[in-house]
Order: C-alpha cells, then sequence, then structure tokens
C-alpha cells in the first residue's frame, strides 16, 4: 500500500509533538517539514534530545512553504504555525489539493473565514480541524450520554480555560509567553478547546455574543492584553453558553472545564483543583444520583494503544481519525464548519468586549446574510 506522505509546517513545540506521534501511525511517512527558522530542524529542542534533522534523516527540510509544495509531492500538509496564522497555509495547500490538518483556531478574521471557505468548496481535498479536545473521554461521554438522552436537551452550558501562568518561575512562563501568538493572541480568541467539545452536542451555531475583559492587573511589566476574558453566547432557539479565558492570572490551576445542564441530566468535567473527573446525572436512571467517572483526556477507544500519546492520548486520537479519513476517503473528521463554528465566536467576543459589551449578532460562511463586516 501506497504511504501517505505527510509534511509538517510550523515546527515550534507543537509541530514537532505532532509529527512525531503521526509517525507512529501505518502507512504513513513524514516525507517534508518546513520552517522559517531553521534552528527548529538543526538544532536540539525542547522536550528531545537530538535535532529532527538526525531524527528523520529521510524528511526534506524546507525554509520555503511553496519550495516544499513544488518539491515533496505531498498528499497531507499538518499546518502548525502560530495560532494567528494557519489560513493563508491551509488555503494554499487546498488550492494544490494538498489534504489539510489545520490547527485551531482555524482563521484570525472574518476575511480569512471566507476565503478558506471558499477555498474548501473549489478544492478536491479535505481540510479537517485539528481540534483534539473534541476527542477528548469528556466529549466521547457526553455525545454517547445524550444521543442515549440520557441529558435531553441541553439548555446551558458552560467552559473555562485557565491556563496556569507564573511570571517569575523559569520553567513554567513559556507555555503562554513562549512565541509571538502567545504574547499576541486575545484570550477569547482561543475558544475552540472550550467551545468545540460543547458544539458537539448543539444542533445550531452560537447567534449571538457578549464580552468583557477585565484589563491588565496580574503582571503589569509586559503587555497591555486583558488577563481575563468572559463571553456569554446564545443560539437562536435560547440555549446559553457561558466562557472564561484567561490571559494571564496568579491561579496555578488547570485547565479545562466544562458543565452541561440538559432538560433531563447534568454532566460537567472538572480539574480545578483534584485529579479531573467527569460527573454525571440523570432522571432516565433508575439511580438519579451523581455518578463519577475519570476524567482524564484518554478516548475510551485508544486506552490499551501503548502508541496514544500527547495532551493523554488525544493527539495521537486526532491524527489516527485524520488519516484513516484520508486512506478511506471517508471526508473530514471534524469538518471546517464545525471549526469556524468554534473559531468565529471567539472573533465576534473579541469585538463586542472592544465594544463594551455590546450584544453582537454572528454570521457564518454559510448563511444567507454573511458579510465580512461586524
Ligand atoms: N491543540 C492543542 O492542544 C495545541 C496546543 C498548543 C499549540 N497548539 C497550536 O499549535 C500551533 C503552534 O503552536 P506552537 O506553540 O508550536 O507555536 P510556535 O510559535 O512555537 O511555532 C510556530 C512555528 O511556525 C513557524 N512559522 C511562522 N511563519 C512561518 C512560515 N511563513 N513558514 C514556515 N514556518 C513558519 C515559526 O517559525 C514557529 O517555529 C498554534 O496554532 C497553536 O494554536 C495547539
Amino acid at each position: 500500500m501506497k504511504k501517505i506522505r505527510f509534511g509538517v509546517v510550523g515546527l515550534g513545540h507543537r509541530g514537532r509533538e505532532l509529527a512525531k506521534i503521526a509517525v507512529l501511525l501505518p502507512d504513513v511517512e513524514f516525507a517534508a517539514a518546513c520552517d522559517i527558522k531553521p534552528s527548529n530542524w538543526h538544532e536540539t529542542q525542547w522536550l528531545s534530545n537530538a535535532p529532527f534533522s538526525e531524527m528523520f534523516p529521510k524528511t526534506d527540510f524546507y525554509e520555503s512553504y511553496d519550495e516544499m509544495f513544488d518539491k515533496a509531492n505531498l498528499d497531507v500538509v499538518i499546518v502548525e504555525t502560530g495560532a494567528d496564522i494557519h489560513a493563508e497555509f491551509c488555503v494554499k495547500a487546498l488550492c494544490k489539493n494538498i489534504n489539510v490538518l489545520s490547527d485551531i483556531p482555524n482563521v484570525a478574521n472574518l476575511k480569512e473565514a471566507e476565503d478558506l471557505w471558499k477555498a474548501a468548496e473549489k478544492s478536491s481535498a479535505i481540510i479537517s480541524t485539528g481540534a483534539n479536545p473534541n476527542y477528548q473521554r469528556f466529549t466521547v461521554l457526553l455525545n454517547e450520554f445524550y444521543k442515549k438522552g440520557l441529558l435531553g436537551k441541553p439548555y446551558c452550558m458552560e467552559a473555562e480555560y485557565i491556563h496556569w501562568y507564573m511570571p517569575k518561575s523559569e520553567d513554567r512562563v513559556h507555555l503562554n509567553e513562549n512565541g509571538d501568538w502567545r504574547k499576541l493572541l486575545i484570550p477569547i480568541r482561543y475558544c475552540t478547546h472550550s467551545l468545540g467539545p460543547l458544539l458537539t452536542i448543539l444542533e445550531e451555531e452560537l447567534r449571538y455574543v457578549s464580552c468583557f475583559g477585565t484589563g491588565n492587573h496580574a503582571d503589569t511589566d509586559t503587555n497591555k492584553k486583558d488577563d481575563m476574558m468572559c463571553a456569554q453566547f446564545k443560539t437562536e432557539s435560547g440555549v446559553v453558553v457561558r466562557l472564561m479565558r484567561n490571559g494571564r492570572c496568579r491561579a496555578d490551576i488547570g485547565h479545562h472545564n466544562y458543565r452541561v445542564f440538559g432538560t433531563e441530566g447534568y454532566m460537567e468535567r472538572i480539574e480545578r483543583f483534584e485529579k479531573p473527573v467527569i460527573r454525571y446525572n440523570s432522571q432516565k436512571e433508575l439511580d438519579t444520583s451523581l455518578k463519577e467517572i475519570n476524567g482524564e483526556f484518554m478516548p475510551p477507544e485508544y486506552e490499551d494503544n501503548p502508541d496514544a500519546k500527547g495532551h493523554g492520548g488525544i493527539d495521537y486520537a486526532m491524527l489516527d481519525y485524520f488519516f484513516k479519513a484520508i486512506k478511506n476517503g471517508t471526508g473530514a473528521p471534524i469538518s471546517l464548519r464545525e471549526g469556524l463554528a468554534m473559531t468565529l465566536p471567539g472573533i465576534y467576543a473579541e469585538e463586542s468586549a472592544k465594544r463594551n459589551g455590546e450584544v453582537l449578532r454572528m454570521k457564518y460562511p454559510w448563511d444567507a446574510d454573511w458579510t465580512t463586516e461586524i
């Protein structure tokens, strides 16, 4: 069987991690890598024992994305450039009919959303959204319980993504500040990890948003981004979703929390101070008390797979689903539409915060009244 030739653009920490996991999959070949910083290829980097050039001697390295396309004969490109510059790389690949796995958020503004949507419509290749939290155990069980009717219809949901940040601690500072996008990205724009899982059980888009930012308090010596941002969204049918995201804060807590209130039950994943735990209860069961389930990310399907690595196994699951879809021609595991539905609310929320919480109506490229104006 012909191997699927993949390339990675953006060899920061994330691009390197995904390449290392992708090579564990069958029938997949790491054909090419591209970064404008050659040191990411030729020098030993964080969490590696050797340079990538030594670890993958058969892989070709390019400093130019265009040159990689011209020479590497790729079937797939994995886009791992900074979080605010994915779309231009995805559009180029789609125009050349090369399949794409795009990290999230998919786009940085509404014009990019339009361009990417049009490029995907014209292309014979697929673009899949690299939303790894959609593979976590919580999302899998949420969908299972929802489909069984245990939760009924969700009417209120909340999520928070509080990334630890300790300004004065050398070993921990990197995660919020180690790349340009981490320094510059407005916190609420990184909403995809939170909204993605919740949107899998909503049969409609988020339509309205109001958002506020706190201003800069936790550490005033470098940039002026809001430390915390709080958004409330509503769907056309009236489902309310609340989201809190941090830029900086002094809480050494992690990470991803979710709560779902449904007409027949309740479900949550909480990891504020303890080992992450999923709890649920349902009026549809004989025992209606709150039950606990292990809340680690590892998707149940991959529990016995020793290769299932990366963010507790969800990176492996995401790559496995993606490459199987390419091999079997079954379409994107997480579509561009799903990706934009979890990405655009952050763009509108940022604008709402700039307008002191003004309620904005959100549009998507598949809407009849779509426009790139807000
Ligand atoms: N889903 C997750 O769990 C998760 C976790 C962390 C990061 N991410 C995503 O991964 C992506 C990368 O994150 P990171 O922390 O590795 O970022 P990073 O800034 O460390 O790496 C990005 C790399 O892209 C390269 N680059 C920029 N412009 C380029 C160009 N024109 N051509 C080729 N290379 C170019 C940069 O030189 C850099 O090495 C981001 O989009 C982020 O959202 C996802």
